[in-house]
């Protein structure tokens, strides 16, 4: 081409689509607040106007059930996205809460744990099967089973930052090296981009010296990576999964609704997005390159 019918102006190069930014809800020891945490912070998230989906990643299926699903093992699920049985638009719910998806959970999820262990690239199977949705949704959480295996492993290598429940017991700090070692050689070998999003102190009484103590070792080994929201020890949180709903539907006036609706905008906050104070148009749509990578910190790797 000459240079006279060179265009002046090249055309302005298209901004990078936005990004999901997924959020693996993680932690190997059971009954620490994960699935509480899962269905919560996501309605929470949710009715701020903001996009969720969420995946049961736990054959226990309790993020399911907690939902209102029943738990049947028919239903497309996380199972079928693993096997690529299904793509993830053939296995997303709506749920009852506004800008809130699930994809769901099933049991017999414990076989394909089994049935990915001769597959190719079996660790990268979610990450995979979620590329063409993460367009559509400012975040996608995942709720993980208590253990470390191929189901849990698939998370964090979808994941962009991890979410870490913790309950605010002396023994909350045994295993917290275990599992940052872990999540670290996880980072180091499939997806080096992984970072912490932050450590969330769970069923926390901060009356006691205890809770106390503990927050303040937390704080100590985690800096500002701990998030400023607790969640408080709430019977609502407790009850609402039976009737299928989060607290936010069940008791919205609760300390437990309170504090996850705290947490949503804790979050929403660090990832540069303010939330529409009232009804109307969702928050502008984040771009992960501007919100994760500069706020997530790997905290072991000095
Ligand atoms: N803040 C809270 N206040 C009261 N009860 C809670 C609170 N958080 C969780 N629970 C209850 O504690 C139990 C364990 O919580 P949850 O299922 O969320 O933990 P989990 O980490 O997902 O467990 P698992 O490791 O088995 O998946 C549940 O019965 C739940 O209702
Ligand atoms: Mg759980």
């Amino acid at each position: 081409m000459s240079e006279q019918l060179k265009p002046n102006n090249p055309p302005a190069s298209t901004p990078p689509a936005p990004r999901s930014k997924v959020i693996a809800i993680v932690n190997q020891k059971g009954g620490v607040g994960k699935t509480t945490t899962a269905i919560n912070l996501a309605a929470a998230i949710a009715i701020e106007g903001v996009p969720v989906l969420l995946l049961d990643v736990d054959p226990q299926a309790n993020t399911t059930g907690g939902l209102g699903f029943p738990r049947e093992e028919a239903r497309l699920s996380v199972y079928d996205l693993l096997l690529g049985n299904a793509t993830a638009r053939e296995v997303i719910l709506a749920t009852d809460v506004p800008n809130l998806s699930l994809i769901p959970g099933t049991r017999n999820m414990i076989g394909a744990n089994l049935e990915l262990v001769g597959v190719e690239r079996r660790e990268s199977r979610l990450r995979e099967a979620l590329e063409p949705v993460r367009t559509e949704y400012p975040f996608i959480l995942l709720d993980c089973p208590p253990a470390l295996d191929l189901l849990t492993l698939n998370s964090l290598v979808a994941a962009d930052t991890l979410l870490v429940p913790m309950q605010a017991e002396y023994f909350a700090l045994e295993g917290i090296s275990e599992l940052m070692a872990t999540l670290d050689s996880v980072a180091a070998s499939f997806n080096p981009g992984l970072s912490l999003e932050g450590v969330l102190l769970t069923m926390f009484d901060d009356r006691t010296n205890l809770s106390q103590q503990v927050r303040d070792n937390l704080v100590g080994f985690f800096n500002e990576r701990i998030f400023k929201t607790t969640i408080p020890r709430n019977i609502r949180l407790a009850e609402a999964p039976s009737h299928g709903k989060p607290v936010a539907l069940y008791d919205p006036r609760s300390r437990g609704a309170e504090a996850y609706r705290n947490l949503a905008l804790e979050l929403l906050d660090r990832n540069g997005m303010k939330p529409a104070k009232k009804p109307g148009p969702a928050p502008t749509f984040p771009v992960l390159e501007s919100m994760g990578e500069s706020k997530g910190i790997w905290p072991f790797k000095r």
